[in-house]
């Protein structure tokens, strides 16, 4: 499996495979893969004949440098992982900050119609430019039919579409379902960071996202917001710093319920110093 740190050359791998009419799917990443981001590359394999898994830490979706330091960087094992899927169709691009950058370190402005400001924007201001500016950097390299996001980062899925719709770019997103561990616990590279007790406590988050979609059933929305944080105020060791319920299109907050509408609940929460982040899908 070849692993390109320059986009020169994987630009020109991919001219020659993009000559012989085959299809690429790309699978942005920032490494220490696990479960979830392997089932995005299983997906890809399927649906194209040739794969990229980007891997690289982007320093502008970091509004924490502390957490930008701490990220997980394990560029060796990550390749052991695809390899054991494929060898022959998977390219790995890992590129420096200068290579896709381009000396520049900044982050492009954009406008998603509105959806930045919601929960993650308002949480991690700058985090949505940083990830426009990456993808649409990845999007220009690779070229790729298909690209490959998990709803576990759902807002970033809804940008990443928007992205594309506004800027008129031939590329298919594809959503994928959160992969989660046997407990519930959506995977996530920041996982193993995780101190033990931290690691016990951290599925009761999905275990409380379950129960308010039962309860969106029959309370009100406001009623289920109350529930939730109640849970948590009570939580020894998890500190709730949002949960809401949102369109699923707009991904505003909603205090009532309407017919037709999709609603979706979106939860971050910090265990220790970590920042895990879920939802799900209540109608
Ligand atoms: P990263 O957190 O490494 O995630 C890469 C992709 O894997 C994202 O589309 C994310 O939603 C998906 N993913 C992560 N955990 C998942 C899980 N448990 N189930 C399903 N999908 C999961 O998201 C990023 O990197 C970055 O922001 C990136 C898009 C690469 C831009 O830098």
């Amino acid at each position: 499996m070849e692993v390109y740190s320059e986009k020169q050359q994987i630009t020109a791998a991919l001219d020659a495979v993009k000559a012989e009419n085959k299809t690429v799917g790309l699978v942005p990443t920032m490494g220490a893969l696990h479960d979830g981001h392997l089932e995005l590359v299983k997906r890809a394999l399927v649906e194209n004949d040739q794969v990229v898994v980007s891997i690289f830490v982007n320093p502008t979706q970091f509004d924490n440098k502390d957490d930008l330091e701490k990220y997980p960087r394990t560029l060796e094992t990550d390749v052991a992982l695809l390899e054991a899927i494929s060898a022959q169709r998977i390219m790995v691009y890992a590129p420096s900050v200068n290579d896709v950058y381009d000396g520049q370190l900044i982050a492009q402005k954009f406008d998603f119609d509105g959806l930045e400001f919601e929960m993650e924007g308002k949480f991690r201001s700058g985090h949505f430019d940083g990830v426009g500016t990456i993808v649409k950097r990845l999007f220009e390299i690779i070229k790729p039919n298909r690209a490959y996001f998990g709803e576990k980062d759902f807002q970033q899925l809804a940008i990443i579409k928007k992205m594309v719709e506004k800027h008129d770019m031939p590329i298919i997103i594809v959503p994928c379902a959160i992969y989660r561990e046997l407990n519930g616990l959506a995977m996530s590279s920041r996982n193993v960071r995780l101190k033990p007790e931290y690691k016990e406590a951290a599925p009761f988050i999905y275990k409380t996202l379950t129960s308010a979609k039962e309860k969106f059933g029959t309370e009100s929305a406001v009623g289920v917001v109350e529930w939730v944080e109640n849970q948590f105020s009570t939580h020894p060791l998890l500190n709730l710093e949002y949960f809401i319920i949102a369109d699923e299109n707009t991904l505003k907050t909603i205090t009532e319920k309407e017919k037709q509408k999709k609603y979706r609940a979106f939860i971050a929460v910090y265990a220790d110093d970590i920042r895990l982040i879920d939802n799900i899908a209540l109608n």
